[in-house]
């Protein structure tokens, strides 16, 4: 994928929620079944959640898209204390950003002021959202990126195989094995057999979940 060549259109999913298409792609940004519940039990319920007992966390997210996954990530991490890094090529133009629904469907102050420091964050750099969430948003392709530090969680959200194959190639798992700690946790919408086959032989302990609304199976791999 050419940076620089998308052209995202703000369409609303079954939920209510907005998400964006990319006639280019054939693809949408998140399940145009609901985009927030997507989120919500793929990312927050699978693999946030699995965390709940711990104090610290550490996240990588690949394709930072939206900042749906980190609003709800830095919503829900009270009291814990999050680091979240994320990893974007293709920044989205901030008028296209203020148009989403997200912090309006969440209804509280809380979530829009969340919203546009996220968005407002200058990039490249750690800077504090709140007391408990840490955010940096790094303009890098997940093929190219060197980690400084072991993450606890991995959030995988690219675009799906048949729109950027590139992004589902077992090297890229080898990758993010090597990026993460002792029983960190990856997980991702995508179900796909031969997806799970390259976790595995990268060292993952692999087990298919219920998917959100729509989709019969999502991905959580553990490093053992
Ligand atoms: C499915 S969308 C992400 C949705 C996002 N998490 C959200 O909540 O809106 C995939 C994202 O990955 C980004 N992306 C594309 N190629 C990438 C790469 N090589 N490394 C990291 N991110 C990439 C796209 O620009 C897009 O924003």
């Amino acid at each position: 994928m050419e940076k620089g060549t998308l052209k995202p259109e703000l369409v609303v999913s079954e939920d209510g929620s907005h998400t964006l298409k990319v006639a280019e792609l054939k693809e949408h940004y998140h399940s145009h079944k609901g985009a927030l519940r997507e989120s919500q039990h793929v990312f927050l319920k699978h693999g946030f959640e699995v965390f709940s007992n711990r104090s610290e966390l550490r996240i990588l997210e690949v394709g930072f898209g939206t900042g749906l996954n980190a609003l709800l990530t830095a919503l829900a991490a009270q009291p814990q204390k999050v680091t979240y890094h994320t990893l974007e090529t293709f920044p989205l133009n901030a008028e296209l950003v203020s148009e989403l629904n997200y912090a309006q469907l969440l209804d509280s102050d809380h979530a829009a002021q969340t919203f546009n420091a996220i968005h407002k964050a200058e990039w490249e750099i750690e800077v504090p959202v709140d007391e408990c969430f840490k955010l940096q948003k790094i303009e890098c392709p997940i093929q190219e990126y060197e980690a400084h530090e072991s993450y606890d969680l991995v959030y995988y959200d690219a675009f799906a195989p048949h729109a950027q194959p590139e992004l589902w190639e077992p090297e890229i798992w080898t990758r993010l094995f090597a990026m993460m700690s002792h029983q960190g946790v990856l997980v991702t919408y995508c179900a796909k057999g031969q997806v799970k086959r390259d976790m595995k032989a990268a060292g993952f302990e692999v087990e298919g979940l219920p998917g959100p609304p729509g989709k019969r199976e999502m991905t959580r791999a553990r490093k053992p």
